[in-house]
């Protein structure tokens, strides 16, 4: 059943490996599989073309969700988007034009903040569509739109496969989005649709790179701080992996965008502080080993997460390459958060933490 163990040791590990299945559920609800395109399995009370703005409004890691669906939208679909934590949100009355479109991802469907910022924007006259786990949750029965998730019961306390799901959702629905306001055409939706369906078996592939990283899970647990460096969608997910390795393992990570190094945290890499960096090999995979050089040339070690052109052309020293499957380079969060969790899980299980259940955390924040 979903609410065992099943042979896991904790069910952190049991979700992370869930994934490529739930993924592929949940894609396989949005999805024609036979034309290769979208298909919402609700009908969207507006039309994209009216949209001109989308705020997207979530709290921890379903906010970096958010965060990656940011890049999708503005480039499939060329409608701006902002993306806030629901705390800061729900307070700030930022001003919601008519019409426009507000996202809430959750993976409970209860998070107050989340559940507040959705009753503000309905105030404000905005369509309201959900990305939720729980679809008999408050913030499910509260939006005009709800858009399920199909990961299924998620029990450890830091989300795994809520969070690959709501990438899942979002993609398709960016796809959607630029498809109806006339950026993408059949054949740029077909393209897009066919390599999200490639990514449920590019999940199993990278779960493979597991026995890597449970030995490297083995250094970091030496460290006292991590930094995580990615550009492009690779940020949020180098944000997602320090929340997630501070969260579970209680070692201090900072996730950073990989230009900004140089305007702060590179003065603190020396040889004790490992930086993981989350790079396939993209359009931005030049500028990032530019950053790499920098880590490198004051003494830093250097986790490198990429494809096999990146590893091929990272010639730089003190590096160790995790190598993830080629794949179309838009969807690469999905696919990477995958040895970014198993780091993070790994090094708590080194740590003797209570991966579950991590101190002074809890599943679904309902207070505020
Ligand atoms: C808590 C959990 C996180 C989760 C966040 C948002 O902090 O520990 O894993 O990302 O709440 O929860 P939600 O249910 O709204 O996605």
């Amino acid at each position: 059943s979903l609410v065992d163990k099943a042979n896991y040791r904790h069910f952190m590990a049991k979700e992370i490996h869930e994934q490529p299945e739930v993924v592929g559920h949940t894609l396989a609800r949005y999805v024609d599989m036979a034309s290769e395109r979208v298909m919402l399995p609700v009908k969207l009370p507006f039309d994209f073309k009216d949209i001109q703005r989308i705020s997207i409004t979530a709290c921890g890691t379903a906010s970096y969700a958010g965060y990656v669906a940011k890049y999708w939208f503005e480039r499939f679909a060329r409608v701006p988007v902002e993306v806030d934590v629901a705390s800061e949100f729900r307070y700030r009355e930022a001003p919601l034009r008519k019409g426009d479109l507000a996202i809430f991802i959750s993976q409970s469907g209860e998070t107050a903040d989340t559940l507040a910022a959705l009753r503000y924007a309905k105030a404000e006259g905005v369509h309201t569509v959900s990305v939720v786990n729980v679809p008999t949750s408050t913030i499910a029965r509260e939006s005009e739109t709800v858009l399920q998730t199909l990961a299924g019961p998620e029990i450890g306390v830091a989300s795994t496969k809520a969070f690959t799901c709501q990438l899942m959702v979002l993609a398709l629905l960016a796809v959607a989005a630029g498809k109806a306001r006339g950026e993408l055409s059949e054949e740029d939706e077909a393209k897009l649709v066919h390599g999200l369906v490639e990514i449920p078996r590019l999940m199993a592939a990278a779960l493979t790179s597991e026995p890597q990283i449970e030995k490297l899970a083995r250094d970091i647990s030496k460290s006292k701080d991590v930094l995580y460096l990615g550009r492009g969608t690779s940020y949020p997910l180098a944000l997602e992996g320090a929340l997630k390795l501070k969260e579970i393992s209680y070692i201090h990570a900072e996730g950073y965008a990989a230009g900004e190094l140089k305007h702060g945290p590179i003065a603190l890499i020396d040889e004790n502080m490992p930086v993981v960096v989350i790079a396939p090999f993209d359009r931005v995979f030049e500028k990032t080993v530019s950053n790499m050089q920098e880590v490198a040339a004051r003494g830093g070690n250097i986790i490198l997460m990429t494809d096999a052109k990146g590893a091929a052309e990272a010639t730089i020293e003190s590096l160790v390459t995790i190598v993830l499957p080629d794949m179309a380079a838009a969807f690469t969060p999905m696919v990477y958060a995958v040895p970014v969790q198993l780091l993070a899980y790994h090094t708590a299980v080194v740590m003797g933490t209570d991966v579950d259940q991590p101190r002074n955390l809890a599943k679904s924040v309902t207070v505020e």
